[in-house]
């Protein structure tokens, strides 16, 4: 039936289209549940490109390196995020920022934000985010359970946030943090499901409840704006003063002190469920395989050192930049556990997919997966193991750390190693590259390296990892994803 439809139906440039019974569903089920899975059977199929219907939306998927180069670096004229993303992102963050924008005013937003995420700010942030661990292991009560169990998915997205809003938005934002604003964070977060991809807006209470939360959050960042205004108090303490500092437009627009509150929104969210995820997987491959954890330790003892008093010396971001194996940690979880399985853009114009005949016309999307390629043999072998330690082999990819523009991060894997084309990339590439990914070492590293000198943990008896659940908007951990901690 399948070969009838390709050879009645398609055009001879158009990309073979997946299969489905439903129209319009396409395939969702089988594609959302288990997208890898969904991909490699394809892949065998029809190779590294091939189109499925997704709700309505024709997507094309283009696998591998080159794929990733064909999509991250499409021109602008021919690819457009804001088209793929603006209905789920504008309600969640706000009017004005991030997609709610021609893409040239997203370059400038990003840059504006850029002054947050200096070497000088992280040297500020890593205290920071060691006192709110500490805070939280010894004060709160999901930490506090009678049996040292501690649910992961409930942990980690609290430890995120406080982390981040402490040190991106502040000591004021953060001393205002209490029960009614972690509703909110709950509620905005409701609107950020792939759900609302499909069905933006409905005349359902829980959108009411999105809406409703994105006006009080941004409502609490612009009292903090008003007042920095007001005792022309701005400094270089945050994201807030980089955003309020330098928010003038190359064209001399200056932004509203309502966006500067949506950019700020926009740019927590952008890393919470990523870095929520990404510790909560290190720290089950963790329990899973414990002598790491006894590696980690070695690793803080050999570089922050002992004081006096036979205590560790605090940690540092220097110290951090020294410790090769949380770093290693981190980039494998990131590997195996690339937050966005999918990322796509709309086409605007008809696209000719390189070393192919196919054209991919206006209106249908692309798709990569930097995901699926990190579990490749071809580039990554033993590609399923948890293994830190490939990272830190003579010819490993390398990430330059040092250098903080976005553009400098170079993951050296010979021919294919510049830019969009390397096959390791979970923070994507071309414009739309992350900004955050210094900042998500600071924070996955300095929570990792807390945990790591308070406690040590195991998966709970007789469990092993948690299967991976791709119907959220990351890819988290299933429930229960739990591990047992003893203090030191
Ligand atoms: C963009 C991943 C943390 C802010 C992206 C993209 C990826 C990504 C794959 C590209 C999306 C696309 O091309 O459509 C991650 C991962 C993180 C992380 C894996 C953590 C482990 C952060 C953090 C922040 C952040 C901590 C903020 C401090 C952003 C922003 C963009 C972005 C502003 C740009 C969006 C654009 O230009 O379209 N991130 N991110 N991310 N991320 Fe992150």
């Amino acid at each position: 039936l399948n070969a009838a439809r390709q050879v009645l139906f398609r055009h001879p440039n158009r990309v073979p289209v997946v299969f489905y019974w439903f129209p319009w569903v396409g395939s969702a089920v089988t594609y959302g549940q288990r997208p890898y899975e969904f991909f490699r059977e394809n892949q065998k199929k029809y190779g590294d490109h091939f189109s499925f219907v997704l709700c309505g939306r024709v997507m094309t998927v283009c696998l591998g390196p080159k794929g990733n180069d064909f999509v991250f670096n499409g021109k602008l004229a021919d690819v457009s995020a804001e088209e793929a993303y603006k209905h789920l992102t504008t309600p969640v963050f706000g009017e004005g920022v991030v997609y709610d924008c021609p893409n040239e005013r997203l370059m400038e937003q990003k840059k504006f934000a850029k002054g947050a995420l200096t070497r000088d700010a992280f040297r500020s942030y890593v205290p920071k985010i060691v006192g709110e661990v500490m805070q939280y292991i010894n004060n709160n009560p999901r930490f506090l359970t009678p049996d040292h169990s501690i649910e992961l998915t409930k942990t980690n997205p609290e430890l995120t946030i406080y982390t981040a809003s402490r040190t991106l938005l502040g000591d004021e934002v953060r001393a205002k943090f209490d029960k009614r604003t972690a509703e909110l964070y709950s509620d905005l977060d409701k609107g950020f499901k792939p759900l609302n991809f499909v069905f933006p807006n409905l005349p359902l209470p829980y959108y009411k409840a999105r809406d409703r939360a994105q006006q009080q959050i941004a409502g609490q960042y612009l009292e903090v704006i008003n007042r920095r205004r007001r005792d022309n108090d701005i400094q270089d303490r945050d994201l807030i003063d980089a955003i309020m500092k330098t928010s003038t437009y190359k064209d001399g627009v200056k932004m509203t002190d309502q966006e500067i509150a949506n950019l700020c929104i926009g740019i927590l969210m952008g890393g919470q469920h990523t870095s929520a995820s990404t510790s909560a997987w290190a720290m089950l491959h963790l329990g899973h395989k414990t002598e790491l954890i006894d590696k980690l330790y070695e690793e803080q003892v050999k570089v922050s050192g002992v004081g006096p008093d036979g205590k560790l010396n605090p940690l540092t971001y220097d110290d951090l930049q020294k410790m090769p194996i949380v770093n290693a940690v981190i980039k494998e979880t990131l590997r195996i556990h690339s937050p966005l399985h999918s990322i796509f853009r709309k086409v605007m114009r008809p696209m000719a997919v390189p070393g192919t005949n196919y054209i991919v016309p206006p209106g249908h999307y692309v798709m990569v997966s930097p995901g699926y390629t990190h579990l490749d043999e071809q580039y990554f072998k033993n590609s399923e193991e948890f293994d830190p330690f490939r990272w830190l082999e003579p010819t490993a990819v390398k990430a330059d750390k040092d250098k903080e523009s976005e553009q400098t991060v170079d993951y050296g894997f010979g021919a294919v190693s510049k830019g969009a084309g390397s096959p390791y990339l979970p923070f994507g590439g071309g414009r739309h590259r992350c900004i955050g990914e210094q900042f998500a070492f600071v924070q996955l590293g300095t929570i990792l390296s807390t945990f790591v000198r308070e406690l040590k943990w195991t998966l709970p008896a007789g469990q092993s990892l948690p299967e991976v659940d791709y119907e959220s908007m990351v890819t988290l951990p299933k429930h229960p994803a739990k591990i047992v901690y003893a203090r030191r």
